[in-house]
């Protein structure tokens, strides 16, 4: 695609594309060069998810990223990309006290970082307030229901939620208030596929589902899970496409062996004097 035809991907567009029964394809990215593969690839949505924590800050959990940390790899990612409509999800504590801090928070994802929109995790009444607030201010919103990793110490552990009738009515109430609130979009993480079936036909707007089955309006994988960057823990959902960490630990070891066998640099990556004389005085 040239330059010039390349149009970005707006809220309406992903709206209408529910509407026409195409799916939303969507990858976290977290930094400059990750972003331009997944962009230029074609994604219609980038997340940079504050899953950044575990899968490329080395945290345990989501808990301790910070806004700084969010606004410095989003930034990274927006310089990146041209089409995708790019979220910036708030971290824990950012979105947690009053509304003023929630829209100064989200805000700098807008204003600093060049994100298009942010998105929060649960919908309690005050996270619906706090929603109706940012939307107020001019601040798309995308929401999440499910599995919300920020409640990681609620839940215990990572598990699937709503395989229960009251559990799952729950998540049904909080993705409708979730769009009466105005959020563009949600996230449902971690359902039975039939609970995913029953809210995507219940919204008018995109359910985007991750480890919530196939009838979502569109899917998101985190990225580094997607290509096999490391090789740990892989939930059920995620389908590799890529050993990644193969290739690039061969490449380390061939590069490794190279410099102790003395094969690298060889002459083709090396540089040498203008002139036989200059290089003469020089000895
Ligand atoms: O942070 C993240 O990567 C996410 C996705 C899993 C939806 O919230």
């Amino acid at each position: 695609m040239s330059e010039k035809t390349i149009q970005k991907v707006t809220l309406p567009f992903l709206r209408k594309m529910k509407k026409k029964g195409r799916k939303i394809t969507a990858l976290t990215a977290y930094d400059f060069p990750t972003a331009k593969i997944v962009d230029q690839a074609g994604i219609d949505v980038i997340l940079v998810g504050d899953s950044l924590g575990m899968v490329v800050l080395g945290y345990e959990n989501t808990i301790p990223v910070t806004m700084d940390e969010m606004i410095h790899h989003t930034k990274a990612v927006t310089r990146a990309v041209k089409r995708a409509l790019i979220v910036g999800d708030m971290p824990y504590f950012s979105y947690h006290l009053s509304s003023e801090e929630t829209v100064l928070n989200a805000s700098r994802f807008l204003k600093e970082a060049g994100a298009n929109a942010v998105k929060i995790e649960g919908a309690s009444e005050k996270r619906l307030e706090l929603v109706k607030t940012m939307i107020e201010a001019d601040i798309p919103v995308m929401g999440h229901v499910g599995l919300t990793p920020q409640s990681i110490y609620h839940l215990g552990r990572f598990k699937v939620r709503g395989k229960e009738i009251e559990g799952a009515k729950q998540i049904v109430r909080m993705a409708v208030d979730l769009e009466k609130a105005g959020v563009f979009a949600v996230v449902l993480e971690c359902v039975p596929m039939e609970l995913a079936k029953i809210i995507t036909n219940r919204l008018e707007i995109p359910t985007i589902g991750i480890g919530a089955g196939p009838l979502c309006d569109g899917q998101i994988l985190v990225f580094h899970d997607l290509v096999g960057y490391s090789n740990g823990y892989l939930p059920k959902f995620v389908k590799r496409y890529a050993e990644l960490h193969e290739v690039l630990n061969k490449a380390v070891q061939g590069y490794i062996e190279d410099v102790r066998s003395e094969t690298f640099p060889e002459d083709k990556y090396s540089y040498h004097f203008k002139s036989k004389k200059d290089l003469k005085e020089l000895k």
